[in-house]
């Protein structure tokens, strides 16, 4: 099966004279790797703020699973099933790894305080127990975020995004500022991640990571839409080899 996830249609918003994002219009599949590439300033974060409804459209709408969702809240998001990374590390440092992903797992929880049903509880804590396992953070469970490795950080982010147990994820530039080898492990993690049951959308600047694992490449430039398909033909594309992977190989993204 691989119907569609995620559709955005003529996508837009405008931040006083810049228009960030204009007319952008693409689909996600189910169950694959959608991956989001362009130059610095492209409008990629600001992709990823509009559908996770951090901010609202100008123009344009948003269909995820089908439904119009234009204009929904982040947390009304995260219940229908779409969760997101940010590009900056976004962990409560001062809190253990355990802490961290327990707070990101409260979703699961329903109800409040002492009105929390147990059962709910219960189905946070084995999602609490099944991340650290999954993610090798096991040992570190009691560790303070802030005290982790920037890779273990950043597992750790990708754990808590999935708490909250999605259908969709969008990760922005998860291997940020990492190692060679914590990006190539983030690498087999990302596409280990993807099942008929989560579908990922992407952004990233690893340019062999993104034509490794991705089914779907959307390139944009100057908050448009440059060219979309799949990594190898995106890659020859002659207008994309300008905007973009020029750039890259005169390290305009080192
Ligand atoms: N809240 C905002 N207010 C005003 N301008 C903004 C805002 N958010 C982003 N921008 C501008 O919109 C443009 C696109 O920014 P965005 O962060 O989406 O780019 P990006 O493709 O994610 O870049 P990078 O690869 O550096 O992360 C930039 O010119 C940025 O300065
Ligand atoms: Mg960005």
């Amino acid at each position: 099966m691989s119907d569609v996830i995620l559709r955005v249609e003529h996508l837009g918003i405008r931040f006083g004279a810049l228009a960030a994002v204009k007319d952008v219009s693409f689909e996600a599949l189910r169950g694959r790797i959608t991956s989001v590439i362009g130059p610095n300033g492209a409008g990629k974060s600001t992709l990823f703020n509009l559908i996770s409804g951090a901010i609202r459209p100008s123009s344009g709408k948003i269909f995820f699973k089908g439904k119009d969702v234009t204009g929904s809240r982040p947390d009304q998001m995260v219940h229908a099933g779409l969760a997101r990374s940010f590009q900056i590390t976004n962990l409560f440092f001062e809190l253990s790894v355990i802490e961290n992903l327990r707070l990101a797992s409260q979703f699961l929880e329903g109800g409040h305080g002492l009105f929390r049903p147990v059962s709910a509880s219960h189905k946070a804590t084995r999602r609490v127990e099944q991340l650290l396992d999954q993610f090798a953070l096991g040992a570190r469970a009691n560790e303070l975020a802030g005290y982790l490795s920037h890779g273990e950080q950043r597992r750790l982010e990708i754990a808590t995004t999935l708490a909250s147990c999605p259908r969709m994820l969008l990760l922005d530039e998860p291997t940020q500022g990492m190692s060679h080898a914590d990006t190539q492990e983030t690498e087999a993690l990302i596409l280990s991640l993807a099942s008929e049951s989560l579908s990922i959308l992407l952004v990233e600047h690893d340019v062999d990571l993104v034509m490794n694992i991705s089914d779907h490449v959307v390139v944009m430039h100057q908050g448009q839409k440059l060219a979309e398909g799949n990594p190898l033909d995106v890659r020859a594309n002659p207008a994309v080899q300008a905007a973009y992977f020029g750039e890259v190989r005169e390290g305009a993204h080192a």
